[in-house]
């Protein structure tokens, strides 16, 4: 099946949310390329948004996923599953958490760092501490609280009345937080870079100081690592840029390197507060996806992909930097490791990515900025190859 005639499928029976979608479709990948129906190939800097960190069709995430397949897919919660308990193991000897839960996306683990957040203040008696304070701008998921913790007015209009308890503050305004701030206060959350809105760093003084206001106020702080997870900001987790410890940080995207997965990881002292019961999942954690994410913590160890988003992260970003010198339609360039937005003035970012299109490059956009995301596997090429298409459809 060509691309007009999935097309023409997907406008007949596919609900309309993804709108005019780009007029091409992918048979297979290979690495940081991708190769369309018509022959095409294509560069690929936005690993589906954040997911395909080790490239695609990476042989040890392939041979994972198989070797589960053939012996089994699915069973239930209701047993003990090795993988399940070795990638929870894998997660809590490389970060601050004690014990994980696994879900099937990142806004259900944003969903389930919020009950977890809830019930931990329930069960300390403190049933008054209900609220969650979410940054303006920020973005935690689709589902209805996800939603309702997203600062952005866009998403939220036509699903009022939204899910209750949740406030928004300006990003890096320490004194605005304080302000918000009172008995009601359950829990802090907040993305270490906001990816969605166009990659603004919280900065490192505001963390800081976030994070104490909580630990002063026995507020929970949670960290929303499932875009700046698994490596993508040069540290495995974005949290470690910031000398503190998230009482829960959650994770989806690129821990499961394409196949569905989100975790739910935290402190053993928030993670006693759930009880059998008290939460759940069919999916999460099943054999399949666990596979294939502790294939992919075994793809990131042997081939060092942390420090390679940190190493090639900078050497990009620097040269992104050096062509905004001479180059009046490039206001700023964000982010940290493989984590990059170029803003822009003059020039929508919808036609630079579309140009970027007709150059065989994949990248991202909001209404003034490129979005970086590529696979964690980029090398310094890649990059110079990348700003050498940028600066020439920049030029015309
Ligand atoms: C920071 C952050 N949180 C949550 C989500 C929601 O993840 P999902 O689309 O897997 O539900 C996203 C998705 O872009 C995200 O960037």
């Amino acid at each position: 099946m060509k691309t007009n005639d999935i097309k023409n499928l997907d406008k007949k029976y596919y609900m309309n949310t993804f709108g005019e979608r780009i007029p091409v479709s992918f048979e297979r990948g290979k690495g940081i390329k991708l190769y369309a129906d018509d022959g095409s190939v294509y560069t690929d800097f936005l690993a589906g948004i954040a997911v395909s960190a080790v490239g695609h069709n990476h042989k040890t995430l392939v041979k994972a996923i198989t070797k589960q397949a053939k012996s089994v897919l699915h069973v239930s919660n209701y047993y003990y599953i090795e993988q399940q308990a070795k990638l929870a193991e894998k997660i809590c000897n490389n970060s601050c958490a004690d014990k994980v839960f696994f879900a099937n996306s990142g806004a259900e683990a944003n969903e389930g760092a919020i009950k977890l957040a809830k019930i931990y203040q329930y069960k300390s008696g403190h049933p008054e501490k209900y609220e969650i304070i979410t940054l303006v701008n920020s973005f935690h998921g689709r589902t209805l609280a996800t939603v309702a913790a997203t600062g952005q007015e866009k998403f939220q209009t036509a699903f009022r009345p939204l899910t209750p308890g949740f406030k928004y503050v300006n990003i890096n305004d320490i004194e605005a937080l304080r302000d918000a701030i009172d008995e009601n206060t359950c829990a802090v959350m907040m993305e270490m870079i906001q990816g969605e809105s166009g990659v603004h760093h919280v900065n490192e003084k505001y963390v800081k100081e976030a994070y104490n206001l909580c630990r002063e106020n026995d507020i929970v702080f949670i960290a929303d690592e499932v875009q700046t997870g698994m490596g993508r900001t040069g540290k495995l987790f974005a949290y470690e840029h910031y000398g503190i410890t998230p009482d829960i940080f959650t994770l989806a995207k690129a821990l499961g390197g394409g196949v569905p997965i989100g975790a739910v990881c935290a402190k053993d002292n928030l993670a006693q507060s759930f009880a059998p019961g008290d939460h759940g999942s069919t999916f999460g954690g099943n054999p399949l996806a666990c596979a294939a994410a502790n294939a992919v913590f075994e793809i990131f160890k042997k081939e060092d992909l942390v420090n390679n988003s940190a190493i090639v992260g900078a050497y990009l970003k620097e040269k992104l930097e050096i062509l905004a010198q001479n180059c009046d339609k490039i206001k700023e360039v964000r982010g940290r490791g493989l984590m990059i937005g170029i803003e822009l003035e003059g020039v929508s970012a919808a036609d630079i990515k579309h140009k970027l299109f007709d150059e065989k490059y994949l990248v991202g956009a909001t209404a003034t900025t490129i979005r970086l995301l590529p696979p964690l596997v980029i090398t310094k090429r890649d990059a110079d190859d990348f700003v050498k298409v940028f600066e020439k459809v920049l030029g015309e």
